[in-house]
């Protein structure tokens, strides 16, 4: 009887290409595309965090949203409160940036963005990176992203907020467009939100059996659908924030006037 022997395992290599990457088509364009986007916001955001334009009644800003010092003009105070008092003197937006904000800079689509178009790393599939080596998000900062389920929380109270907001505008002024480019930035900025894929595992994450679960899985499902649309509703809800935001303020400076406010 001839005895068979076990076949050596075959070591598999990396290819050894000396270009950078061997693609031809323009796989630069997308992280260009959102480099130039994501830039806009930032610098969008910080000249609108310093512009102290943003209350006109009965519209906020919504970079300004919720007012909650009592520096803040009386009618932008969120339910006409003020709870934090008088020792916050700086503009309101600052107050609340780190929590819209975080939710973004956390979010997975967002990561995956900025990871190609800022950090090249890489800046698109089969283009080699420029860094050396690869620690991905386990390592500290990066190990921090892992507290987006948290602001998720935060994003739901500030999407509620915003919705009020835009109520608000429309119950004291159903005329002007500046209602209801609060209101459909109040949509995308709560869809945006709910399509979350945090949120999608708190509504039926671990389950084992929906049939037992009915509603957790009907909540799922529509998450579900919602997440499928994430990355459209992220640059979606950026650019109407934006929109929102300017207009309010173009109103406030009086640049805007009815029929436009
Ligand atoms: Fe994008 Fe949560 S994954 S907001």
């Amino acid at each position: 009887m001839t005895q068979t022997t076990p076949e050596a395992p075959v070591r598999r290599q990396r290819a050894q290409v000396k270009v950078r990457t061997l693609r031809t088509d323009r796989w630069w364009l997308a992280p260009l595309l959102t480099f130039l986007g994501l830039s806009s916001f930032l610098v969008y955001g910080v000249w609108a965090i310093i512009d102290n334009s943003y209350f006109v009644e009965p519209y906020i800003a919504p970079f300004a949203s919720p007012c909650l010092s009592t520096s803040c003009e009386e009618g932008a105070r969120l339910f006409g409160w003020a709870p934090i008092g008088d020792w916050y003197t700086l503009p309101p937006g600052l107050l609340i940036l780190g929590l819209p904000g975080g939710f973004r800079l956390t979010c997975y689509y967002y990561r995956k963005s900025y990871y190609r178009s800022f950090w090249l790393s890489p800046p698109a599939c089969a283009v080699q990176e420029p860094h050396g080596k690869y620690t991905g998000e386990r390592r500290f900062p990066l190990i921090l992203q892992n507290i987006h389920r948290y602001f998720f929380y935060a994003a739901i109270v500030i999407g509620l907020i915003l919705a009020y907001d835009a109520v608000l505008a429309v119950v004291h002024k159903p005329l002007g467009l500046g209602s209801w480019v609060l209101i459909v930035n109040a949509v995308l900025i709560n869809t945006y939100t709910l399509s979350c894929h945090s949120c999608r595992h708190i509504t039926a994450g671990r389950l084992n059996h929906f049939s037992r679960h009915p509603l957790r899985y009907r909540a799922w499902t529509f998450v579900s659908k919602l997440n499928a649309k994430h990355q459209q509703l992220a640059w979606a809800s950026m650019f109407s924030v934006m929109i929102a935001d300017f207009y309010v303020r173009m109103v406030a400076k009086g640049i805007l006037a009815f029929p436009f406010a």
